[in-house]
Formats: C-alpha cells, structure tokens, sequence
C-alpha cells in the first residue's frame, strides 16, 4: 500500500463528494435484474466516454454482458478504488495512464499469462497485474512555417540550447508531461532532471495548460515547438489538413523526450466476476477494439496483429526511437510534483 499513499497524497485534494459521481449506466434498461448479478460487470474508466462508450456496447452485444461504466478521472478513481478497497463494486480499472495502474497494483489481481502473449515486452507490466490496451508517445511539435525537421535535436535534453530560446512549450500540470518527467527521474536521475527544467525555464520555455493548447499555439504563431504526445496533432489534422505543425521523435534512440506511455487496465481482486471481467479485457485487447483504438484516437495497438494507423510513426520507429522504461516505475509521481514545486513550475 506504499504506492497507494503516495496516490492519495497527491490526488488527497479530491473529496470523495465528487468522486462518488452518479454511476453511468450504458443506456437506459441495460442493467440487468436483480439476481443475476455475474452477467453486469461495473467498470471503472479513466479514459473518456467517446472512447469507451462505443466499445462497451459492442462487447455487450457480442458477449450478452452488461457493463456499467462509472467515469471520472483516472488519478480519482484510483483514489475511489483504494478507498473502497475490498468493498469495491469495481469489476475492472481503466486506466488513462501506467501510474495510476501502479498505485493500487496491489489491489488488483493477478492476470493469466495468455492475456499477455501478443503483447511486445515494451508494453508489459513487470507485476502482471494490469495489462496495456493502447500506447502513445511523446514527441517533438513543431511549426512547418518557421521550423524543419532539421531543427529537431537529438534529445529532448538539447532543448535547453539557446537556440530554442523562447520557442518552446511545455504542459507542466498535464499527467502525460508529468509521466514523461518521471521517466527522465528513473532513467536520469534527480540532479539531471532538475537541471533540465531548470534549463528549460531559463531558456524561456512557455507554459500552457495542456497539450491541445500547445499545438493551437504554434498554428497561432506563439512558440515553434512543443513537447506533447502524438496523437493530439493526428487530431487537428484530422480537422484541418493544413494545419502548419508537423512531428517527429527526438534523433537519438532511446531518448527519454521519445517516452512510450500506456492506457491499461486491470481487475479488482475484490471482485467476484474475474471470468467475465478477463472477457472484457481480452475483447480489448483483440483485434476490433484494437482497430478502433488506432483508427478512431491516433493511439498505438498493444499487439503486432493490428496495423498502427497510417498517419503514426511505424511501429517498429516507436520501437526504434523510445526509451527502455519500467512502466511500473513510473507510479512514483509525488517526488516528480515535488520536484516542479520546487523549481517552481507548478
Ligand atoms: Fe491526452
């Protein structure tokens, strides 16, 4: 429960009045009588209701399963799960990151291997008891108006050159900004990383409150470059197909700005439901909803069956250019806030 009490001292903020957010069932009529409680299974979801309510509704008609989905944030339905402990109604945790799934691995329960054979090392938990469903990646934005792919360095480390003065924005309150801080803790340590940002703040680097602000930024002009996750580019491409941003991993493999995060999920111990909980869990990871994941939100497949969307890096370049990262490693995120308290980014 260690990693769970770092959880609730970061996210202690939250009461549990909004929390406990009414429970969202899946059309109006979809739960299912009393008395047969082993066909309705309770999700809990980090990830947004566009996502899951379209592939909720198909695994209850493949499978005849009802699924009630409770949303709320990833960080708060860790703390709800961790509270409710061995009271749970949760059947299963979705999760929009591989900290929160971390943080309470202790309550969930182990998961069979054959849920994991399809899956590339670099998306496995080393404690099994969650399992990647989707993956994304930090990159370098960048303006095609005042910028070329030259002008991307080798590392995410280089940005603190003067020549990037100014230029560059971050997203310091956003999870994924801070998952990819906590990467650059584990694999470069604590001194390193607070010179970075230290460098970074020094060299003018501009805050925005998240990442779909840092692409409009460049399109209006205001910085050239921002570090961001892939997918959100696909996005505005996908509205506008001249939209003047481009980008790329950082040059030198391995670099730490070119992080691979996951979305997973796992089940409860404390629920009563596993078989049909690993349903849900294996239907996630096949191949419609793998389709789905990629095709319809830019992310990466977990398994090699499924072709990444035409408009993502290969797969193998993902392979190629991220870091090797213990995802479990990065639940640790209290010294990550921490850290840009005290340089004074948060
Ligand atoms: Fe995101």
């Amino acid at each position: 429960m260690r990693s769970f009490s770092r959880y609730v001292a970061l996210f202690g903020a939250f009461t549990l009045a909004v929390i406990v957010t009414p429970q969202t069932a899946f059309g109006a009529g979809s739960r299912e009588p009393a008395g047969q409680p082993a066909q309705t299974l309770t999700l809990y979801s980090g990830r947004g209701e566009s996502l899951v309510d379209p592939i909720v509704r198909r695994f209850e008609d493949e499978t005849g399963i009802r699924v009630n989905v409770r949303y709320g944030g990833t960080a708060e339905l860790a703390v709800l799960l961790s509270e409710e402990g061995s009271r749970s109604p949760a059947d299963l945790f979705w999760a929009q990151d591989a900290g929160a799934l971390g943080a309470v691995s202790d309550l969930l329960a182990e998961l069979p291997e054959r849920v994991f054979a399809a899956l590339p090392d670099i998306y496995r938990s080393r404690a099994a008891r969650w399992v990647a469903t989707s993956g994304r990646a930090r990159v370098l934005a960048y303006s095609t108006d005042r910028a070329d792919p030259g002008d991307v360095p080798a590392s995410v480390f280089d940005l603190t050159d003067r020549r990037y003065a100014g230029r560059v924005g971050w997203a310091p309150t956003n999870g994924s900004f801070q998952a990819f801080v906590t990467a650059m803790r584990v694999n470069h340590g604590e001194q390193a990383t607070r010179s970075w940002l230290i460098g970074m703040r020094e060299n003018d680097t501009v805050a925005y409150r998240n990442n779909t602000a840092l692409l409009e930024a460049i399109g209006a002009g205001e910085i050239d470059f921002a570090i961001t996750n892939n997918y959100y580019l696909l996005r505005f491409a996908a509205n506008d197909p001249n939209f003047p941003v481009a980008q790329s991993f950082f040059g030198a493999r391995g670099d730490v700005g070119n992080l691979i995060n996951v979305a997973g999920i796992g089940i409860p111990a404390a629920s009563g439901k596993h078989d049909a909980a690993i349903r849900f869990v294996e239907f996630l990871l096949a191949e419609p909803a793998q389709v789905f994941f990629t095709g319809e939100v830019y992310e990466y497949p977990v398994t090699d069956r499924v072709e990444p969307n035409a408009l993502l890096e290969s797969f193998s370049t993902v392979l190629e250019f991220s870091p090797e990262i213990d995802l479990d490693s990065l639940e640790d995120l209290e010294a990550t806030l921490a850290l840009l308290r005290e340089v004074e980014l948060l």
